[in-house]
C-alpha cells in the first residue's frame, strides 16, 4: 500500500478544532492542492477565501442576518468559530459549451477533497461544512459573490483537539458492480 492510499483510507473529518490553523508556506501548499482538481477545459472555476481573527467574528455577523429569532441570530453568530480558520470554497461558473455547471462544481469539491487530504498530511485537521448558511442569499452577499457564483462549501481548519472516531466505510462489494455482470 502506497503512503496515499494509506492517508486516504484513514482521513477522517474533524469537527472539534482549535488554533493553530495553517498558516504561511504550509498553508499556501494546501490552497494550491485545491487547483490541483481536475478541471474539464481548465476553466478554474473555482476561489477560496482565507478567513481568520476578527474576519470570523464578521462571518458570524453574515451568518447572524439569515437568523429569524435572536436565539437564531445568536447561535449562527458563534457558528465561524468552531475552528480558528473558515475557507469558503466558492464555484465562479464560466459559460461553456460543453462543460455545464455541475461539472464545475464537481471540480470545486475535487479541490476541497484534496485540501482535507492536504490539510491531514500536515498535521491539521478539517470539515466540509454547508447547511442553510450556504445557499441563503444574505451569505452571498455578504461575502460578496456574484450572481454567477455558489458557495460549494465552507472548510472549516485547524488542529484537531479531540480526533472524531473513524466513519466506518461500506466494503467494495458492496457498492461496485462489474459491468456487465457475469448472468449477462
Ligand atoms: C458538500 C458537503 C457538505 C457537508 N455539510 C455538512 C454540514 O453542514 N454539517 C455536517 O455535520 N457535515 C457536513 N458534511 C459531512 C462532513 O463533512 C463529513 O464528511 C461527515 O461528517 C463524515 O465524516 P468523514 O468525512 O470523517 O467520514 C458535508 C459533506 C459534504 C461533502
Amino acid at each position: 500500500m502506497t503512503d496515499l492510499i494509506r492517508a486516504i483510507l484513514n482521513r477522517s473529518s474533524e469537527p472539534r478544532l482549535e488554533a493553530p490553523a495553517p498558516e504561511g508556506e504550509t498553508l499556501d501548499r494546501i490552497l494550491q492542492c485545491a487547483a490541483m482538481a481536475p478541471d474539464h477545459a481548465l476553466l478554474r472555476p473555482w476561489r477560496y477565501l482565507v478567513i481568520e481573527g476578527e474576519g470570523l467574528d464578521r462571518l458570524g455577523g453574515v451568518f447572524a442576518q439569515t437568523g429569524e429569532t435572536d436565539a437564531e441570530r445568536e447561535k449562527f453568530r458563534k457558528m465561524p468559530h468552531r475552528a480558528p480558520m473558515v475557507i469558503v470554497a466558492i464555484t465562479s461558473f464560466k459559460p461553456h459549451p460543453k462543460v455545464p455547471d455541475i461539472e464545475q462544481s464537481m471540480s470545486t469539491a475535487a479541490g476541497v477533497g484534496y485540501m482535507l487530504l492536504a490539510l491531514e498530511s500536515a498535521g491539521f485537521g478539517g470539515m466540509w461544512r454547508t447547511g442553510a448558511m450556504a445557499y441563503a442569499p444574505q451569505v452571498h452577499a455578504g461575502l460578496g459573490l456574484s450572481d454567477d457564483e455558489a458557495i460549494a462549501g465552507f472548510l472549516y481548519v485547524g488542529s484537531v483537539s479531540n480526533p472524531k472516531p473513524h466513519v466506518p466505510r461500506p466494503e467494495v462489494g458492496h457498492f461496485v458492480q462489474r459491468w456487465p455482470s457475469q448472468a449477462d
